[in-house]
Formats: structure tokens, sequence, C-alpha cells
């Protein structure tokens, strides 16, 4: 579904517009989101989860008003973890009811503004937050919807930093030990919640869907333990996000087809075994929607050959617009995008203008021996947690979101001014 192409001057286009005219246009460094693209693999993971499941997008990857808008129009749901997150997904229009509000340590005016709009549902992360979210409710007279999130104790196959469903980490309450039945006896007594499911995360960039199976194995023995305990059935389960991409080849990520099949079948044999009324099933796919449709378009500066070494090449940005690789040791691909070159290839780094040594943006990559000051570079697959992980750092602007369709470009998020940084700096 992706609108990007290169012309015969190897200039690239996306949505029918080329790079040098969307640099002109709207500078670097600058983050390109190639909307139809984004529509379609919404689309595509709503409908392959039918009416029987809900897609829920996590917010936390990328977030902005057109973002939820497009979420709406294509029947999704969303995911939201802050304060921030819940008002941007509010004033553009999300119906309460289509948002599940995360996060292990809400603040209390974060719930009570989360159970005044009427969201769809609370994912509880703690024995304190079941107390505080019963409370808060009742004392607005409500009955909030609630999920517990569990630790299911599955090591998934991804950095250390984003995998969730081993015990040792801030995440959820673990199966173990009984903890998590525990806490649906305690969210079962309270008049203020009602517990509509179990809800478990595994974690991020994982592609192997077993992680999932013992996942779905556990949560389902949890289900039934309840079943046999208070005899009711809970109606949902919640299997979390964390579908991988590609980020240094075109592979496409596994087809959400597939990944619903997977699911569903695996939840289904898991409650015939366990006698079990199927629950409904829910994702939140984050990455694997918004990831690979956007990328980060940059101006070459400096160049630097290091003899024997490698060349540095540093872009206008860096890891203020993209902290992924210093973070994670993510890998990226790049290329030049604004014309072709016959060049001999060069191994180079591509890095950007912070004051450290670990500021890269592209750990290993070739780039034709005639890079020159001017050029313009494009890393592919930014969309996700680049412009959401953004930073200041340096007192450098975080650059604009611009969202291409169709041979129209417009700003969904504007390059960040001094102005904007001064007017926070009131001392
Ligand atoms: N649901 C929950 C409860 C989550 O915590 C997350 C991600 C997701 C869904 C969405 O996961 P996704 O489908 O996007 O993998 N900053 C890291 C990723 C952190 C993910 C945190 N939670 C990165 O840049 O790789």
């Amino acid at each position: 579904a992706q609108t990007v192409t290169r012309t015969d001057d190897g200039v690239v286009t996306v949505g029918g517009i080329d790079v040098k005219a969307l640099a002109e246009e709207f500078g670097t460094p600058a983050y390109f989101v190639d909307e139809a693209d984004f529509r379609a693999r919404a689309r595509a993971w709503r409908t392959a989860f039918g009416q029987e499941a809900d897609v829920f997008y996590a917010g936390k990857a990328f977030l902005s008003r057109a973002i939820v808008r497009w979420l709406h129009e294509e029947g999704l749901n969303l995911d939201v973890c802050s304060g921030g997150e819940l008002a941007t997904a509010l004033s553009a229009g999300m119906p309460a009811d289509r948002i599940a509000f995360h996060g292990n340590n809400k603040s209390e005016e974060e719930i009570r503004r989360a159970v005044e709009a009427g969201v769809g549902r609370i994912v509880l992360d703690s024995f304190q937050e079941i107390v505080r979210v019963a409370h808060l409710a009742q004392s607005l007279g409500r009955r909030q919807k609630v999920q517990i999130r569990v630790t299911v104790g599955v090591e998934a196959h991804t950095h250390e930093f984003i995998a969730t469903a081993h015990e040792d980490q801030k995440f959820g309450i673990p199966l173990a030990g009984g903890q998590a039945a525990e806490a649906v006896r305690r969210a079962l007594k309270l008049d203020g919640l009602d517990l509509i499911g179990i809800h478990s995360h595994i974690g991020s960039q994982i592609f192997d869907t077993s992680g999932f199976e013992v996942a779905a194995h556990r949560v389902v023995g949890l289900l039934k333990d309840i079943r046999d305990e208070h005899g009711i059935e809970l109606p949902e389960i919640d299997l979390g996000g964390g579908l991988g991409i590609a980020y240094t080849s075109d592979d496409d990520p596994r087809d959400p087809h597939e990944i619903a099949k997977a699911l569903t079948e695996i939840v289904n044999r898991e409650c015939d075994a366990a006698r079990l009324r199927a629950p409904r099933i829910s994702v939140e796919p984050g990455r694997a929607i918004v990831g690979p449709t956007a990328f980060t378009l940059y101006e070459v500066g400096t160049i630097k050959p290091l003899d024997g070494l490698r060349t540095y090449v540093s872009v206008d940005g860096g890891m203020s617009d993209n902290i992924r690789t210093a973070l994670y040791d993510a890998e990226y691909s790049v290329a030049l995008v604004s014309r072709t070159s016959d060049a001999e290839p060069m191994l180079a780094r591509v890095v950007g203008k912070h004051c450290e040594s670990g500021d890269i943006v592209v750990k290993d990559a070739f780039l034709p021996a005639d890079l020159a000051p001017g050029d313009l570079i494009a890393v592919p697959a930014t969309g996700a947690y680049c412009r959401s992980m953004a930073s200041n750092y340096n007192h450098v602007l975080r650059p604009p979101v611009v969202a291409v369709n169709d041979g129209q470009a417009r700003v969904i998020v504007r390059r960040e001014t001094e102005e904007d940084l001064l007017r926070l700096d009131v001392g």
C-alpha cells in the first residue's frame, strides 16, 4: 500500500510528490507519513479481526489529532497511556467508549478524567490501583469497566527494555503465586468496578507467535480458575500489541489476517479444552500499523572520512528525532533520495548534530562515495516511537510530521520553533 517510488533521475516520490519539493516546502529534518498506507494498514488489522475482535491502536507509537481521526474513520479503537494521550484522543473526537486507558502509575487526576469521560476500559496494573479506581468511580457514581493486566511469565525474544511479560519488571500483576487470582477476588468485591477481562502484553518487536500462545494458554487458565471459584466467565481477553516490523528490508510484517487467525485459533482451542465460552479478543498493535508508514528526511551536512574506518555523515537531526538507535541498538537503513549516483558505495555512519558520540541514526550503511552536503537522505520505517519519543536535547527543535496523500501534503504536527522553546522558559 505504500506509495513511495523512485523516478528515472533517482528522486524519490511519496504520494506523488517528490522529496525535493517536500524538503523545500517543509524543511528538514521532517517525518513524512503516507496517509493511504497508514489507513490501509489500520483497515487490514480491523478487517483481519472482523466483528469478533477489537483492534486498539497503541497511541504511544505515534499520536496526533489527524491520526486519531484516521483511526476513528477506519473503525479502530485507541489505547492511551497518559492524560496527554487521552486529551489528544478526546479532542480529536474519538468516542470515549472506544478508548482503553493504560499505565502503571496513573495519577488520581488522570483516572478521574478517564472515568468522567467514560472510557471503555481502564487496564488495572496493581493492587493499589484496583482500590484507587474503584473509589474514584464510586465517588463519581460510576461503575467503571476494567481489565486486570497480568504478567504471564513469558520471556519474549526482544530487547530487555521492551519485553514486558517476565515477572521481574514494573508492569502488571504476576499470575505466579496466585497474585492475579487475588487481584480478581478484590476487584470483584468492589462496587465501582465492572471486571470485564484479563490483559496481557508480552513485549514489543516480536516475530514469533509462540509467546502469544503461552500467554493465551495462561490467561485462559486464569479465566477457568475464575469460573471455578466465582462461577463467572469473564467476557474479554486482550493480548496486547508487540508484532514486529522489518526495519532494514522491504519485507512486510506478517499479514494481520495470519496473526488474527493464529491468535483466534489459539484462544478458541484453549477455551475448548477448558470448557469455557470463548471470550472476545482484543489486540493493541502500534508499531505494526504506523511504523512502516513514515520516513525521516534529512539534509546531509558535514561529511568526515576517517581513513581505514568509515565516513561519518552528519545530518540536521539525530538522537532528538530518533533515539531508538542509541537506546535499543535499533537498526535502520538509509538511502540517497534526491538524485541518482553511480559512485562506489562507501561505508558510512549517519550521525546527528547532538553533543554526544552515541548520537547515531544509522550505525552501518553504504552510501555513494560522491555524497555531498545538501543531498537529501531518507531513513525509512520511522513511523513508530520516533516522533513520539523525540526530545529537545541541546535545544534542538522537534521536526514536523507531514501527511502525504494523493499529491497533497499537509502538516499534521508543525515544526517546533525557538518561540515554543522559550515560551516554557519562564525564569
Ligand atoms: N499495548 C501495551 C500495553 C503496550 O505497553 C505496548 C507497547 C503496546 C500495546 C504496543 O506495542 P507495539 O505493537 O507498538 O509493539 N519505545 C519502544 C517500544 C515500547 C513499547 C511499549 N509498549 C521502541 O521504540 O521500540
